[in-house]
């Protein structure tokens, strides 16, 4: 007999595109709005919100468009500036050549000065390296800086350059210098655009919102939501019955809801719990894949809370049982330990720093649903 085993309808750890991207249409219309406006712009969240999905989506859209290019670069391996530069213009060229004979030309025609070196990776015909000779003068920089508005204004283009994992430039050895060039540039530039996205949302609102960076008030910041309850479920009662299975729409609801709308969380259960379903959602399947989930995801959580000291961890649990506003109440200071309020200003300080809680409605919450599932069901029971 023939066995024919049906793919997952849901995807989480990649970029969300075709069907198993959903709504977002409010971003979507303003992010490719500031792209054909040439409105830079700056988009933050936690981590796994749909950042990476959402410009991606964007960025295809634009260059549907005749004579619009975009260029996208991720920053997650990049350790300095000068790597950064090299990938810059390599991803510039690459993506606003039609073929690969021109890279060289291009190179060669708009960064001279700089004695560009190209190679090839063996086997390779569609990829190169380009690296540089670069003198700490501030020409230099604005060589490869100014690239994508060169090419733009020659090639009458207009090219969207989206920047993942902005945050990492704050490992590179002078990131404010780095930002000033950066900005000298950039704010130049008439036919390029720019978007900036990461995540650790506190140091990207600095880098962004405060007065003194060199990127204040750069362009558009946009604080990216979760996706609502109702979209989530309709796509997931949707997947289940492309692929002959099925789940109520409360139960669906209630996948949202155990991960507060989180769009990775919401992909994997629904995942955990699709695989776990012959032909219908029961309760028993539902309860089952929930712990799957949270087994599943444990040892980055251990990990975690290693990292943490006793007085850090005493303040989740104040967060997670107490669910209350005031995190300076006496009595909580007391019953969770935590020391003197100047103790509990650090504390929180270092956890929202480490991306581990946030402000939500003038509440700290834990950033990541399962994590705080995992303390409050296991972690803190035993
Ligand atoms: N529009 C969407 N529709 C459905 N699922 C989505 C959507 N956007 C994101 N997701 C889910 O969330 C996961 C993470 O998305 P993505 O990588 O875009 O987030 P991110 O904010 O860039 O994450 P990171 O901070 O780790 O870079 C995806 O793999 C997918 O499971
Ligand atoms: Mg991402």
């Amino acid at each position: 007999m023939l066995y024919l085993r049906m793919n997952s309808p849901f995807i989480f750890g990649k970029i969300a595109k075709g069907n198993n991207f959903t709504n977002r249409a409010f971003e979507m219309k303003r992010l490719v709005a500031n792209f054909d406006d040439k409105v830079n712009t700056i988009l933050i969240s936690p981590r796994r919100w749909g950042k990476s999905s959402l410009v991606n989506k964007s960025a295809s859209l634009f260059k549907k468009e005749k004579n619009k290019y975009s260029v996208m670069i991720d920053l997650f391996n990049i350790r300095d500036e000068a790597q950064f530069y090299s990938y810059f213009a390599k991803k510039v060229i690459q993506e606003t050549s039609s073929k690969p004979r021109e890279w060289m030309d291009t190179a060669m025609s708009y960064l001279k000065r700089l004695s560009p070196k190209v190679s090839f990776p063996v086997n390779m015909t569609n990829d190169f390296e380009i690296t540089f000779e670069l003198r700490d003068k501030a020409e230099d920089f604005e060589d490869i800086l100014n690239l994508p508005e060169k090419i733009a204004r020659a090639k009458k283009i207009e090219i969207a350059v989206c920047i993942d994992e902005f945050q990492n430039i704050a490992n590179f050895d002078q990131p404010l210098l780095f930002q000033k060039r950066l900005r000298a540039s950039w704010q130049k530039h008439q036919e390029t655009v720019y978007c900036l996205y990461g995540s650790q949302t506190h140091m990207m609102t600095t880098l962004f919102e405060r007065k003194s960076m060199p990127f204040y008030k750069f362009g558009d910041v946009m604080y990216l939501s979760k996706i609502d309850s109702t979209y989530l479920t309709e796509y997931i009662v949707t997947q289940f019955k492309n692929t002959g299975k099925k789940i109520e729409p409360d139960t669906a609801k209630k996948i949202t809801e155990e991960v507060q709308c989180q769009p990775y969380y919401t992909q994997q259960l629904a995942h955990i719990v699709w695989i776990n379903t012959d032909k219908a959602v029961t309760s028993e399947i539902f309860e089952r894949s929930l712990t799957e989930l949270i087994e599943q995801n444990a040892p980055l959580y251990i990990k975690d809370t290693e990292s943490l000291s006793n007085t850090q961890i005493n303040f989740l649990k104040m967060l997670i049982e107490s669910e209350r506003k005031d995190i300076y109440a006496k009595e909580l200071i007391q019953r969770y330990r935590l020391g003197t309020s100047g103790n509990v200003t650090k504390i929180r300080t270092v956890l929202i720093n480490k991306e581990i809680i946030h402000l939500v409605n003038s509440r700290y919450e834990l950033v990541d649903p399962v994590f705080r599932l995992w303390l409050k069901n296991i972690y803190f029971k035993s």
